[in-house]
């Protein structure tokens, strides 16, 4: 039943799957915005919160996506249209194409102002800018990079580059060379950092920190925060997930794989935590520093630490690392529908698609700067790009998505794809008619108006 079109690309192996799908889960949702917001939220509360939206929203959601990306074969508008179509329902549904298309796109934009941020920390860290610094100087340093856009801009040019050329070489030579090599990278990194973070004398109240939930931190926000990240960080929601499973191929086992990418995108948040918290803890710092706490908390342990130089470009080569592999997973269907959609080669796509989100970038990175006052319903460019992404268009494309695939398609189709036993079985379709539906849609009516 695949309908293959002999131009489209197919994933070489499903390990090669894991690896790409892992790499556009792990990026800077784990290893910067899952600490920071952890700590912002209060610690293990925010924790709790957010394991269960990955368990219970995430996981059905993610299988979903796959098996709408499989069953089409093309770019996520394609995908919606064509199966609507055939099950003789609206063309309204390619409304999730659409807008996870523009979603990946917004997104792109700012993630790669934050990519740059990373990259330009690699500098001072090889560079040893940060040994011996105290408090105010590196947030001095965090706040002047902040207040040039000429030097921003610089970085944020660059790591759009390094995106746009992955993505432009294509899915085999593209995607997964970079997710072989990048991936086991990380993964080598993040396991030496909390090897480091284990002897701060700080373990243990970094565990506590992470894991001791203060119910009483809980608010409507705070799950709404959660519930975004959960699609945030399974890179949910922006037709991502859906291109790549548009490059799979019957025989990979959905609910696996989908588990194994859960999970293993959960143990590397979990893990940067362990590796950030305990440094933090131990040096006396505000582990509520917010979007800043890597740039500002981190630095300054690794400016007075014995081997800080070592430890701390480490740490940011891995971070450009997860933001890279996750940037190109974004970039990649706006530019599967591009090729599909139009007469633009594989790379005019990537160039043109890349391009506009690096102009759009610019907006947010002068929001740090010249634009700071610029702001729209209280909030700045950059955090308007945030808030609308992660805690609207991610949640309604999502709910959208999950309502489709429960209650629109066939159950014998879904079945089929997902391939699931008896219980498993049950359990999948009541997770994704019953409770996915309602839980996205009672928290975001209450995250956003409570
Ligand atoms: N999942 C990525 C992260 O956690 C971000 C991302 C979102 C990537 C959406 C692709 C699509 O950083
Ligand atoms: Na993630």
């Amino acid at each position: 039943m695949s309908n293959k079109r002999h131009s489209h690309a197919q994933w070489s192996s499903r390990l090669i799957f894991i690896l790409a799908a892992v790499g556009s889960a792990v990026g800077l949702g784990n290893i910067w915005k899952f600490p920071y917001m952890t700590g912002e939220s209060g610690g293990g509360a925010f924790v709790l919160v957010y394991l269960v939206c990955i368990a219970l929203i995430g996981l059905p959601i993610l299988m979903s996506e796959w098996l709408l990306g499989r069953i089409g074969q093309k770019n996520p508008i394609s995908t919606m249209d064509q199966i609507a179509g055939r099950l003789k329902r609206s063309r309204g549904w390619m409304a999730i194409g659409v807008a996870g298309i523009a979603g990946a796109w917004l997104i792109l934009s700012f993630y790669s102002v934050i990519g740059g941020w990373a990259l330009s920390y690699i500098r001072y860290a090889a560079s040893g800018t940060f040994s011996g610094m105290n408090s105010d100087q590196v947030s001095t340093l965090f706040n002047d990079l902040l207040a040039s856009p000429g030097v921003l801009l610089a970085w944020h040019s660059l790591f759009m580059v390094l995106v746009i050329a992955v993505v432009a070489a294509g899915v085999t030579s593209g995607l997964e060379r970079a997710a072989k090599f990048l991936m086991p990278a990380l993964a080598g990194l993040l396991l030496i950092m909390v090897g480091y973070a284990a002897t701060t004398g700080s373990f243990g109240e970094g565990l506590a920190w992470l894991f001791q939930p203060d119910f009483s931190r809980i608010t409507g926000e705070v799950v709404l925060a959660a519930m975004g990240h959960a699609f945030f960080t399974l890179s949910l929601g922006m037709g991502v997930m859906m291109a790549y499973g548009s490059y799979l191929g019957d025989d990979v086992h959905l609910g696996r794989t989908a588990v194994t990418v859960a999970v293993l995108d959960t143990v590397i948040a979990l893990a940067a935590g362990m590796a950030i918290f305990p440094v933090v803890l131990a040096n006396g710092l505000d582990p509520a520093a917010g979007p800043g706490l890597i740039f500002q908390s981190l630095p300054l342990a690794f400016g007075n630490m014995a081997g800080g130089l070592f430890f701390s470009v480490l740490f940011f080569v891995l971070l450009v690392f997860a933001a890279w592999t996750s940037a190109m997973s974004l970039l990649e269907p706006i530019v599967e529908w591009l090729e599909e959609k139009t007469p633009l080669s594989r790379l005019q796509a990537a160039l043109a698609a890349g391009i506009s989100a690096w102009l759009l970038g610019i907006a947010a990175l002068l929001s740090f700067n010249a634009w700071s006052g610029v702001t729209i319903f209280g909030r700045d460019i950059f955090n308007t790009l945030d808030y609308l992404t992660a805690n609207i268009m991610l949640p309604l494309t999502g709910l959208a998505t999950i309502i489709f695939v429960g209650w629109v398609m066939g159950r014998d189709e879904v079945r089929a794809q997902l391939n699931l036993s008896g219980g498993s079985w049950k359990l999948w379709r009541f997770a994704a008619r019953y409770i996915a539906p309602p839980a996205v849609a009672i928290v975001f009516i209450f995250g956003v108006l409570g």
